[in-house]
């Protein structure tokens, strides 16, 4: 039988959120080991993963699109191997081979660690794989992923989600909240220190629920408390937090420490007591303002941001209103929003009173316009002033600048001096603000 030439030049797109980027390096670490080489170009690459997301329907259909384009060179390249992974893959499985025929292997979110295993069977039946299934995983596949040079790496301390929000996919495809175990987190944070990293974000779709599934009575505080006692290392954050599960403790242990970072990012959603209710939030729209009045008099300079979503089903002009206000009360730093995107199997999918796309798209711009001007002010009150930052490296934009962030998490740039080096922690004067980015000068 003729043999196909095994791969040996990969490159990997991934798609949403820092899960799925951590998930991409653990995969590529493996390639690397097993003595592939990254390509930046598709058409140079004999093995193209897509590392997919379905939070959004919009996301689902950015990478059909991409799915689509990879046919010609399927068709140029026969000996290409096409590989669908994460959580797209784990939520549309076998329906991928029947809508893109040139995919070779679908490996679900449970399983990415056995990726070379998939190939290889791709390799040897030359059939298509299909590798969902959900499992009980042990961890020890989980490795410490930096590049020389990195300065800033990912740690995933837990995965899955217990939640159950009524929008939202993500319990169905990354399966229940599991924890890793205290001493490997400690161990790899070592270990990226070694490698030069600078910074660690500790990473989890709800990361206050650390450790509630394991036996060993470590607790989200008590992992932030030992992972400050580690030497090197200059910044700790975590994303993403509930704020149902945010508690005094976790917030005493980012006062109290010296390396975890004063940056809350705290989901709200809503504005609208109707709407957490609807959406299983779990807290309401007075606990939140609490809580962030908790933060702020703990923490005087700490920054919050926020997801929000509009046009969940049953919002009506009202109830959108309410979010506005909301927001314009809790003046965050910055906000990520959201276009309501139904996702088939989820209960709000099913709900009445769904709110039409025109209405949602136009409350999304109200809303960016009022929150633009609040991060926009906020910034503005940085100009003049000396602020500390991680220096990361050129600006994407622009070589001559180089960026760098707050321990805040404010993006910082520059205009490029003689001495700076990735790593460095550096003062930078601000003399303009923008909506999303501060602009300085090196203090010297
Ligand atoms: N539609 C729109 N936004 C969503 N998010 C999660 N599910 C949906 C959905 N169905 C948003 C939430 C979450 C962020 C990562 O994505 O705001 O915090
Ligand atoms: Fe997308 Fe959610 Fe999966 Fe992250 S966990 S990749 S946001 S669907």
């Amino acid at each position: 039988m003729e043999q196909i030439k095994p791969p040996h030049k990969y490159i990997i797109l991934s798609y949403g959120c820092q899960g799925n980027i951590s998930d991409s390096e653990q995969m590529a670490a493996k390639l690397l080991q097993a003595g592939y080489e990254q390509v930046y170009q598709l058409e140079n690459a004999d093995l193209i993963i897509l590392n997919t997301c379905c939070v959004r329907e919009s996301a689902e259909q950015k990478i059909y699109g991409k799915i689509g384009e990879l046919k010609k060179l399927k068709q140029l390249n026969p000996d290409l191997i096409i590989g669908i992974t994460g959580c797209l893959a784990q939520k549309d499985k076998e329906n991928l081979f029947r809508k893109a025929p040139h995919i070779d292997f679908v490996t679900g979110t449970f399983v990415v660690h056995q990726i070379l295993a998939h190939i290889q069977q791709v390799l040897e039946t030359r059939e298509r794989v299909l590798a969902v299934q959900e499992l009980t995983d042990d961890f020890n596949h989980v490795i410490p992923v930096a590049a020389d040079g990195q300065v800033s790496a990912w740690v995933p301390i837990m995965y899955g989600c217990n939640n159950f929000c009524t929008y939202c996919i993500v319990p169905y495809v990354r399966g229940r909240e599991r924890s890793r175990a205290q001493n490997d987190i400690i161990r790899d944070i070592q270990v990226l220190v070694q490698k030069g990293v600078k910074e660690v974000t500790l990473l989890g779709q709800n990361v206050n629920s650390y450790g509630k599934d394991r036996q060993d009575d470590i607790d989200f505080a008590d992992l932030l408390n030992s992972t400050d006692e580690i030497e090197g290392i200059e910044r700790i954050r975590y994303m993403t937090s509930h704020p149902r599960d945010m508690n005094a403790e976790v917030i005493e242990a980012i006062r109290s420490g010296k390396k975890l970072c004063e940056h809350f990012h705290l989901p709200i959603q809503s504005g609208s007591d109707t709407i957490l209710k609807e959406m299983n939030r779990g807290y309401t729209t007075d606990y939140y303002r609490r809580l962030i009045d908790e933060v702020r008099q703990k923490l005087p300079h700490a920054s919050v941001t926020t997801d929000i979503i509009v046009g969940f089903p049953g919002e009506t002009a009202g109830l959108f209103e309410e979010t506005l206000d909301f927001i314009n009360e809790m003046r965050f730093d910055a906000a990520y929003t959201f276009v309501y995107s139904p996702r088939s199997g989820t209960p709000a999918a099913q709900m009445p009173n769904q709110v039409p796309l025109a209405e949602r798209k136009e409350r999304l711009q109200q809303l960016m316009n009022l929150q633009n001007q609040i991060s926009l002010a906020i910034n503005e009150t940085f100009t003049g002033k000396n602020l500390e930052v991680l220096v990361e490296g050129p600006s994407k934009n622009d070589a001559a600048y180089w960026t760098g962030r707050t321990r805040t998490n404010k993006i910082v740039i520059w205009k490029k001096g003689d001495q700076e080096e990735p790593g460095q922690l550096l003062n930078v004067k601000i003399d303009k603000a923008q909506t999303w980015l501060l602009k300085g000068q090196l203090c010297i």
